[in-house]
Parts: C-alpha cells; sequence; structure tokens
C-alpha cells in the first residue's frame, strides 16, 4: 500500500514551484528571501524540492491513513507553502504550512533532513481529520502527525526513544511513540482512530479499537520497554 503511493507519487512529481499530483497543487513561496534564513532556503533546500516534498508527503499521509480514494480526505485541493519570518519552528493555518526563516537560519545540522520532517508533520495538519477539536485535545493531533513524521523516516534524533514519556497524552513525540505501540497491536490503528476524530476525540476510540482502556494501553506500553 505505501509502496504504491510512493511510486505513484514519484511518476507524478514535477520539479517546479507549483507542483500538481492526483488533482491537489503543491505551491511554495518565499516570502523572506531577503533574510538569511530565507537565502538559506533558497541554497539549500529550494522551491522546487519543497513543492515535491509537499506532493511525497501528502501521499504518504494518505497512505497511513488508508484513504485510497479522494473521497475519503478532506475536500483540499491547493496546498501551500510560505517560507516567511514568523514563530517557532512551522505552523499549518488551513492548507497553508508557514515555515519560520528564522528557524532554518538557525538550525545547525542536516537542514534538508530537519526541514522534510517538518514539513511531513505539517502537511499531515493539512489531511488529519478532527482538528475543530485542537484546543482540547491538541496531543492527539500533534502525536498523529509526528508519527506519520516517525513512520516517513525523519525522527529526529532529540526524540523521547520508545517506551519513555510520561503519559499518553504529552503529545508530539511522546504521543507518536504510543501511537506507533498501538499500531504494532492492530495495524492500521492510527487510520482508524482518524478517520473516527472525524467525530471529534473520544478517549473510547482506544477500547473501540484495540479493546482496551488507553490507561492501560500506555502501561502495556511502559511495560514493553520496560518501564
Ligand atoms: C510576507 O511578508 C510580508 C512582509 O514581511 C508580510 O507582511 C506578510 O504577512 C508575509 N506573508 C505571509 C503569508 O507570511
Ligand atoms: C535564532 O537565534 C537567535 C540568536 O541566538 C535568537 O535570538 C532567535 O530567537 C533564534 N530564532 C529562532 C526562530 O530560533
Ligand atoms: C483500508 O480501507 C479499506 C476500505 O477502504 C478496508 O477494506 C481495509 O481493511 C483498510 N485497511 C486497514 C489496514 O485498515
Amino acid at each position: 500500500m505505501k509502496l504504491t503511493v510512493a511510486a505513484v507519487a514519484s511518476l507524478l512529481v514535477l520539479a517546479i514551484t507549483v507542483t500538481t499530483a492526483s488533482a491537489v497543487t503543491f505551491e511554495v513561496a518565499n516570502n523572506a528571501s531577503a533574510t538569511l534564513g530565507g537565502e538559506r532556503f533558497d541554497r539549500e533546500y529550494g522551491l522546487d524540492y519543497a513543492g515535491q516534498v509537499l506532493s511525497k508527503a501528502s501521499f504518504f499521509t494518505w497512505g497511513i491513513f488508508n484513504q485510497t480514494s479522494p473521497a475519503e480526505r478532506r475536500p483540499v485541493d491547493h496546498v501551500s507553502l510560505v517560507v516567511t519570518d514568523a514563530d517557532g519552528i512551522a505552523y499549518t493555518d488551513g492548507s497553508t504550512i508557514v515555515l519560520n526563516a528564522g528557524y532554518v537560519k538557525n538550525y545547525t545540522g542536516d537542514v534538508r533532513t530537519e526541514v522534510t520532517g517538518v514539513l511531513y508533520h505539517e502537511t499531515v495538519h493539512v489531511w488529519q481529520w478532527g482538528l475543530q477539536d485542537y484546543s482540547a485535545h491538541w496531543w492527539v493531533f500533534e502525536g498523529i502527525a509526528d508519527f506519520v513524521r516517525l513512520k516517513a523516516g525523519y525522527a529526529p534524533a532529540h526524540w523521547v526513544k520508545p517506551g519513555e514519556g510520561s503519559s499518553w497524552d504529552k503529545g508530539y513525540d511522546v504521543t507518536a511513540r504510543f501511537l506507533d505501540y498501538c499500531d504494532s497491536l492492530c495495524p492500521g490503528f492510527v487510520a482508524v482512530l482518524n478517520a473516527k476524530l472525524k467525530d471529534g476525540y473520544s478517549d473510547d476510540y482506544f477500547v473501540q479499537i484495540l479493546g482496551k482502556c488507553v490507561q492501560e494501553l500506555w502501561q502495556d506500553y511502559k511495560a514493553t520497554y520496560g518501564q
């Protein structure tokens, strides 16, 4: 499934700033090309490459979500990335991803791998269901976004290791590692969870999909890693 999706993606990706795949257009703009971070983005990453990554990350996310037809996906036909001076690392508002040029400037290490990982995470926010419930249950949405980043092979070295963390609802890497455990118990768990999130989050989804409450699953997870 994932292999098929990746193969289709590589056929459809075009090395231009506006990339079209599966009736979705990907557009990248650098709004900070006069800043050091914007210059670094142009030099070490590039608009065309970023467009390809948005396309690949979208196909990859649909694969993880088991959304074989567009009818199962959020109705988005245009995804854009703007590199600009903003706060933090990056954020996504609807189908617009904003990457902070200052973060690109400061990053010490392989900027291509890091920016790609960030773009995978943000692309998930474009496609995941249930964001109307984000403020109440942000951890599950951030956890799913980092889960997809993990499955794509872009987990950074500073993340917690499997089994680490104090609770399933810490979000980001801690939740992503836990979701990876849940997905190992029942491959496709995250796909089913994402589909259920369309109606907002409920702890009961863990019981519905895996037959155990989230507290018990967390204990099992910690025990599996000797914690
Ligand atoms: C682009 O940069 C200008 C000037 O810094 C700013 O006013 C504008 O909001 C930026 N656009 C986006 C989408 O970030
Ligand atoms: C980048 O580094 C400068 C200097 O240390 C700092 O003031 C700034 O907040 C950093 N920006 C980001 C986005 O990390
Ligand atoms: C993926 O979705 C199809 C239906 O669209 C379903 O038959 C299949 O079981 C799902 N796969 C997983 C792993 O959930």
